[in-house]
């Protein structure tokens, strides 16, 4: 049960690069951080690409007037002469950009939490990777959906064989918000999402379905992609050769299969984001917009509803629960128990300790490269008609390089 207490040693100097005044996510940045108090605080930001626009906004917040500063370049180098300074920086800027800040940031000292999806090719990924490793840091990823303790318990479901052996993962994360086509011009935050150049090689793979298929590898560790087969569509033209639509076709090592839909031309869809386990004996499901229960149906049974912060549930699921039962947690709470063990991450970090690292389940770096894969894959399935590619012929070239 997470109360509020310490559970690093003092909080880290944190600021942020992106997450202004107009952002879409910065807000669930600083709420996941900052709601116990005791993990971060927030003293430094280069919080927005126009400069002024983003000094007024910091000094809203409460971050000293001295210390909003410009662009990331000159925020890392002067905090880097005060005593004070930032130790951990998040990344919450169009996808573009994050390559670049985020080789800056190592390269300035600072451990790194990073949007998704993280960077455009798997190569970029190593590189943080082996720059990380020298540099001693955390590269985490904030997959913001998958902090909910309830994917612990399908987790946990999954290992224990509650649901038999696993058959099939069925993944869905749509919505009808890029229905207007009026909204690629007028919304800040939908132009560059329809732009290759800053989005990088896909639109909803990257933005939706990076997010679903990282929680499905968080409940199924030990399922192994083999193949995957993706077509993906821009439905609104002029996103081509981005997707505001795609289906992707999964085979996993070990003979289980599996199907995700991502969209953001669902019409009217309020409710698109499940995952639903299916094993031989029952199946379990999570959707977003129902954070507090999982549906458990065993073959031959009546269906079950399990309900968050309930003593039935496992261990390592109540483990994150913050408020107790009868009262609704949502998707603050979910952000504020990754963030809270990016922290834990980062102290183990500077301290050695790697028996803590390994026995963390949280979105790293490796989970970022994952999701890079991910995208690439189902680009080059598409791009090719529609056909199956090995997912992990990359890793071939891992062991090369
Ligand atoms: P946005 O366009 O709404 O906001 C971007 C912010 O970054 C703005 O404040 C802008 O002024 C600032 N900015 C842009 N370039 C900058 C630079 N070079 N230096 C400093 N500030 C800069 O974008 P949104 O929707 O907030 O997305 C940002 C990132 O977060 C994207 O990578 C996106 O994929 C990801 N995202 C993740 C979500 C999650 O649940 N984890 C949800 C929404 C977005």
């Amino acid at each position: 049960m997470i109360n509020g207490e310490r559970v690093i040693k003092r909080p880290l100097r944190w600021g942020m690069v992106g997450g202004g005044r107009t952002a879409n996510v910065g807000y669930k940045h600083r709420q996941g951080a900052l709601r116990d108090n005791t993990a971060f605080e927030l003293v430094a930001g280069a919080f927005d690409i126009d400069p002024e626009r983003g000094k007024d906004f910091g000094v809203n917040i409460g971050v000293t007037s001295e210390r909003c500063y410009p662009d990331y370049k000159t925020m890392f180098a002067e905090e880097a002469k005060r005593e004070d300074g930032i130790e951990v920086v998040t990344i919450a800027t169009p996808n573009g950009t994050h390559y670049e800040i985020t080789k800056a940031a190592l390269e300035s000292g600072l451990h790194v939490i990073c949007e998704k999806p993280l960077f455009f090719e798997v190569e970029q990924g190593l590189e943080m990777k082996a720059l990380a490793e020298k540099m001693n840091k955390i590269v985490g990823v904030t997959y913001g959906f998958s902090g909910s303790q309830l994917l612990l318990q399908m987790r946990q479901m999954v290992k224990n064989g509650d649901l038999g052996d696993i058959h099939m993962v069925e993944l869905q994360y749509t919505h009808g918000f890029g229905c207007d086509a009026a909204g690629d011009v007028k919304s800040e935050g939908q132009k560059w999402r329809v732009d290759p150049k800053v989005a990088g090689p896909s639109f909803v793979l990257g933005d939706l379905s990076t997010h679903t298929f990282y929680m499905s590898e968080l409940i199924c560790p030990d399922l192994k992609l083999k193949q995957i087969l993706c077509d993906r569509q821009s439905f609104i033209g002029s996103r081509y050769p981005l997707e505001d639509n795609a289906y992707v076709l999964m085979r996993y090592e070990n003979g289980a299969v599996g199907r995700l839909w991502t969209s953001a031309v669902n019409a009217g869809c309020m409710d698109g984001h499940r995952i639903r386990i299916i094993g031989s004996k029952a199946s379990v499901e999570f959707s977003d917009n129902q954070p507090n229960e999982l549906i458990y149906q065993v073959q031959g049974e009546p269906i079950r509803k399990m309900i968050r912060s309930m003593p039935y549930l496992y261990d390592e699921c109540n483990a994150d629960e913050r408020l107790g039962a009868l009262h609704a947690e949502g998707l603050i709470e979910s952000w504020a128990n990754i963030y809270l063990k990016f922290a834990i991450a980062i102290e183990a970090k500077n301290n050695g300790d790697e028996e803590t690292l390994k026995n963390l389940v949280y979105p790293d770096l490796d989970a970022g490269i994952e999701g890079i894969r991910w995208v690439t894959k189902c680009v080059e399935s598409a791009d090719k008609g529609g056909v199956w590619v090995d997912f992990q012929e990359i890793n071939n070239q891992e062991e090369i390089i």
